[in-house]
């Protein structure tokens, strides 16, 4: 794991974006997993920018969700689907060949994730996959409590990520369950790229840098992880009592 603090949120987006882009560059097939979530808002628009202008060719690379609302469809604004369309898919101009996404309208939750662990292992792994931190320390949808060595799988959610999930609707949605790449693929990733912002993050960034190694915790793996780079900004890291920098 390395660990970058940054100044503000400008700083820590535009090396997220310069991360992605140097895995493309290297890797123009590769295989990218992206969350959902107010943290990586501005590395997509960073990611656009410095595609349109610097001319990288994302024609060639695959792009799956980390995770997605059970019941949601994917036309409603908040949906992960809808939202990784509206700020990553359509800027970066990913056709929907390039795309697969869990569906949150299922009746076959298991075919759901053996579609995409198979999807997965045909590309040999994930080559970068960015992930934002829940204050309940949650990956994904890999809630507190949940068993790291799964693949993707349903999810029931914890109260914290049921609260929070309102806020990317625009009406109160039901929230129950939703389904996830697991933690397995997540540490396998060869680039696995943790992000967080701002001061409500610090307490879980300190937990997770800092505490115990847990499934309490999820985001706490992220230190067994080679491949993790774990990007803040001053305020996320304000209770870190290590030097990390
Ligand atoms: P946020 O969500 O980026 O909106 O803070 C992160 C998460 O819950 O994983």
């Amino acid at each position: 794991m390395e660990v970058k603090i940054f100044d503000d949120y400008n700083t820590m987006s535009a090396t997220a974006a310069d991360i992605i882009i140097d895995c493309v560059k290297n890797k123009p097939n590769a295989l990218l997993c992206f969350p959902t979530g107010n943290t990586p808002l501005l590395s997509y628009k960073l990611l656009a920018e410095k595609k349109r202008e610097h001319h990288i060719d994302f024609t060639k690379c695959f792009c799956i969700g980390l995770d997605e609302w059970l019941g949601v469809p994917p036309e409603v604004k908040g949906s992960c689907s809808y939202d990784l369309h509206e700020h990553v898919f359509e800027p970066l101009g990913i056709k929907e060949l390039q795309i697969h996404l869990f569906t949150g309208i299922t009746n076959d939750t298991k075919a759901e994730c053996r579609t995409m662990n198979e999807l997965v292992r045909k590309h040999e792994g994930i080559d970068c996959l960015l992930a934002g931190i829940g204050i309940n320390g949650h990956i994904g949808f890999n809630e507190p409590g949940s068993d790291i060595s799964m693949e993707a799988h349903e999810q029931l959610l914890h109260p914290t990520t049921l609260a929070s999930g309102q806020n990317y609707f625009r009406a109160a949605t039901k929230l129950e369950k939703g389904i996830t790449l697991g933690m397995a693929q997540v540490m396998a990733s060869k680039r696995f790229l943790l992000l967080a912002n701002g001061t409500p993050k610090a307490a879980i960034i300190k937990t997770a840098l800092e505490g115990e190694v847990t499934n309490q915790v999820p985001a706490s793996y992220v230190r067994r992880c080679e491949n993790s780079i774990v990007l803040i900004d001053k305020d996320a890291a304000s209770l870190l009592e290590n030097k990390w920098n």
